[in-house]
């Protein structure tokens, strides 16, 4: 047993109350060992307890100050202690894109495997664009497993992994310490760390962004003013733990869209003190101060920003991680449920619990859609027709839901596994047949 700085045994049967560095994308620094980080310098010519020096880079060395991230990491051993790689075998990987079609598409909940199914045997390449070598765009995966990661670590060279749990919840095992996540809270893993997915419970079911471009941060408030939406100290970042374990190991690292496996004789969760600002971090979904209109109409769903990944051209983001929460409707004399709308962007929908407010059936938890750029779409007919004859005297509560969007502004392209997918709903486009026909040449 190993003891983290917090004091906590790391066991998944033991999902004590972890400790937390409060912020985001703070110059955080934590050691696990008193003294192990090095006061005032980052490179000293011996470490204490005979760590080495490394530096973790997730941004250009010559970054903006204000969009700067790295670490300085003090190991067992540095992350260059490895055999050489080999390409791994994976069902979804690389993923197989197939020419989207501007249909809009809808898939059922992928169900729980029923062979021993860790995180990253259960990963399915559902949809994507851009690409890993010219670091724009992203790629979009679930997962359903039924057992943890054992002897085996994984990192992604491509991009930063946000993990959406829909279901279960999950200990991220990192090289800077210990996150655990339950459905309706999020991770974000930087671009390049090192970590392994223990499952707290008997199953795990989720949704994946990997981000290929430059790391999520959290939007510019404008008018809104200096609070409001995801507010900055209720992000939570690790404290250092490490693990010292001279035993075999597997490093799975996902590089240029491929999987590819090196051995190791030690664990590399060991990483005894750190300090900086590229570090993981989780983020309670519940602590989202939502925002909307108190007169009339709907603001853009822009207003229910987590978090964007922004792109060389000002105000349009690379991925956008908005979620439709729990919220009170009060506008008068307006249609409440989201708008009919046609978008240049692209829209892959997810439910982590509940049912969506514009969609009366058929989109369920765990479940996912996709309306790419300029397909019409909306509320459904059954909710159009109840949402039109609603009294908007008074509020309405949008109750025991929580929706997500991962928005880009490029087309998603949907992989060959998912169009062929039993979980696709062939009969999606038939929500909006019942649309009926209101209009009169006299007014009403
Ligand atoms: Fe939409």
């Amino acid at each position: 047993m190993t003891i983290g700085a917090g004091g906590t045994p790391f066991s998944s049967n033991n999902p004590a109350q972890l400790q937390y560095q409060s912020g985001f994308s703070n110059e955080f620094a934590t050691e696990a060992l008193p003294g192990a980080l090095p006061v005032g310098r980052n490179s000293p010519q011996r470490c204490a307890y005979g760590l080495y020096a490394e530096q973790f880079s997730g941004t250009a060395f010559t970054a903006p100050r204000h969009a700067n991230r790295r670490s300085w990491l003090y190991r067992i051993r540095p992350a260059a202690s490895h055999g050489a790689f080999s390409a791994l075998l994976h069902p979804h990987f690389p993923g197989d894109a197939v020419p989207p079609s501007p249909n809009r598409l809808r898939w059922s909940a992928l169900p729980i495997p029923a062979a021993a199914t860790d995180f990253v045997d259960g990963i399915v390449s559902v949809a994507g664009n851009g690409s890993p070598e010219t670091q724009v765009g992203c790629g979009i995966y679930l997962y359903a497993a039924n057992r943890s990661m054992q002897g085996c670590c994984f990192y992604s060279a491509d991009g930063e992994l946000l993990i959406v749990p829909q279901l279960g919840r999950l200990r991220l095992a990192t090289e800077l310490g210990l996150l655990d996540i339950e459905p309706q809270e999020i991770a974000v893993i930087p671009r390049g760390v090192r970590f392994r997915v223990e499952l707290l419970d008997e199953s795990a079911r989720g949704y994946i962004c990997e981000n290929f471009g430059s790391p999520f941060k959290l939007p510019d408030l404008g008018p809104i003013g200096s609070n409001g939406l995801a507010n900055a100290r209720d992000f939570k970042t690790p404290v250092a733990w490490y693990e010292d374990r001279a035993e075999p190991f597997r490093l799975i690292a996902k590089f240029m869209g491929r999987l590819w496996a090196a051995e190791m004789d030690h664990s590399p969760l060991d990483v005894v003190a750190w300090h900086g600002n590229n570090a993981p971090y989780k983020y309670n979904l519940r602590r989202f101060n939502t925002i909307g209109s108190i007169s009339f109409d709907h603001p853009d769903p822009s207003i229910f920003l987590v978090l964007h990944s922004p792109s060389d051209t000002a105000g349009v983001s690379n991925i956008d991680f908005v979620i439709f929460p729990p919220r009170w409707l009060v506008m008068e004399d307006t249609f409440r449920p989201p708008w009919f709308h046609r978008n240049i962007a692209s829209e892959f929908m997810g439910l982590i619990a509940g049912v969506y407010d514009a969609k009366a059936e058929g989109f369920e938890p765990g479940g996912a859609s996709l309306h790419n750029c300029m397909s019409g779409h909306g509320p459904d007919a059954q909710t159009f027709e109840k949402a039109s004859a609603a009294d908007t005297a008074k509020p309405d509560r949008v109750e025991d839901t929580m929706a997500f969007m991962f928005e880009s502004r490029n087309v998603i392209q949907p992989t060959r596994a998912a169009m062929e997918s039993p979980q696709l709903q062939p009969d999606y486009h038939e929500c909006w047949a019942g649309l009926a026909r209101h209009f009169t040449a006299s007014k009403a």
